[in-house]
């Protein structure tokens, strides 16, 4: 056994040397070699270019001790081939140009395959298996159907999410109708993702904390359950993160995925109760606790290990993206203080 291969043994709860530990959002922004690649590639470019989103991929795992690595990409790739444009304005965040709020709006749109429209990510997984060489797990990725429908009917990010529920509320057909399409295209994405060496995967759910249990189970519900059910065939663990759905939480289990990732609003040990003992969770550090002294970011840590009591299935993470004006080294000492109190 390999033991950087402790992300994938703590996936299958099985013993480990030491809980294994990465963080949403680790190739980003807050590292200067990701800001000077920036400086001369769009976010575009660099998401459509192999040899660019596999450098960004592995610049993290350059500076700390990362049990896993994710693929460098976005939850909206995908989105552009099924005929939505997008752009990404700087401070702005990405912004759709027609949001789908119609019939014929959504006449617009096709289900993808993956392979034939986004082989681009295909490659980079595959080179970044090579580059990997055995020493960390790649994680593969997708926004699962309601965060992406969000996107596309809100035409961006939002705090309201009303055009989202108004179509949900007023258009339930159409509602219905744009959710099938992403979730086909979802399981294509993965599938995809996986076949082409994905080891481990994560559905973003982003947005659905935004919604209230009946509507969960009623518009939510079935499309993510779907998509767990169609990559029952593979053999990689999946990790399902529903952000902000402490409230949602035993639908979230039962829509699927080997692992749930917290948020940092819920309590660990409570929420894995919930979660039962066959699945293993991941969180739940707050990502704005980077920014407090050291000491202080080691007893946060020690804090959430002590609720997990090193039970198997525990992958320490933070409980969203990290931001990009974290200090490099206070997220290096967070791994480092995982890695020493977690030592079995
Ligand atoms: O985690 C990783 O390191 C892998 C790469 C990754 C990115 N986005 C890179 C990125 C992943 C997994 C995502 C997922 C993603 N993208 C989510 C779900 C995760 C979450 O945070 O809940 C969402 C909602 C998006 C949509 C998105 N992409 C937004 C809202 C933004 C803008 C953010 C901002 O603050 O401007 C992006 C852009 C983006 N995605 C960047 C990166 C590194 C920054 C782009 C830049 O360089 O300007």
């Amino acid at each position: 056994m390999e033991n950087n291969y402790r992300f994938l043994r703590a996936c299958r709860r099985q013993d480990v040397d030491c809980t294994p530990v990465w963080m949403m959002r680790q190739a980003g922004r807050y590292l200067p070699e990701y800001r000077k690649l920036r400086k001369k590639h769009s976010f575009w470019e660099m998401c459509r270019t192999p040899e660019l989103a596999v450098e960004v991929t592995l610049q993290p795992l350059r500076r700390m001790e990362i049990d896993a690595a994710i693929l460098f990409s976005d939850i909206l790739v995908p989105l552009v081939p099924m005929g939505a444009a997008i752009e990404f304005f700087e401070g702005k965040g990405p912004v759709v140009e027609k949001p789908i709020r119609t019939a014929s709006d959504l006449a617009n749109l096709k289900v993808i395959d993956a392979n034939e429209t986004v082989p681009f990510v295909m490659e980079a997984i595959k080179i970044l298996r090579r580059e990997l060489d055995g020493k960390v797990p790649l994680i593969g990725f997708s926004g699962a159907p309601f965060t992406l429908a969000s996107y596309l009917v809100e035409g961006g990010g939002s705090k309201q999410y009303q055009h989202i529920k108004t179509l949900m509320y007023a258009n339930p057909e159409v509602f219905h109708k744009l959710m099938d399409m992403i979730s086909d295209t979802v399981i294509s994405y993965l599938s995809a993702q996986i076949e082409a060496g994905a080891q481990v995967v994560q559905l973003f759910d982003s947005w659905v904390g935004c919604l209230g249990p009946l509507d969960y189970q009623e518009y939510v519900y079935p499309y993510n359950r779907k998509i767990f059910a169609a990559l029952e065939t593979y053999d990689v663990p999946k990790i399902h993160f529903a952000n902000q759905a402490s409230t949602l939480i035993d639908q979230v289990v039962a829509a699927g995925g080997d692992i749930i990732g917290l948020d940092w609003r819920q309590d660990l040990k409570k929420a894995w109760d919930i979660v039962g003992p066959e699945r293993g969770v991941q969180g739940n550090f707050e990502p704005i606790a980077l920014f407090a002294p050291i000491p202080e970011i080691r007893k946060r840590v020690k804090r959430i290990l002590d609720q997990a009591e090193n039970r198997n299935g525990h992958i320490f993470n933070l409980g969203h993206g990290i931001l990009p004006t974290t200090p490099i080294d206070n997220a290096k000492a967070m791994i480092d203080a995982v890695h020493e109190f977690s030592a079995r």
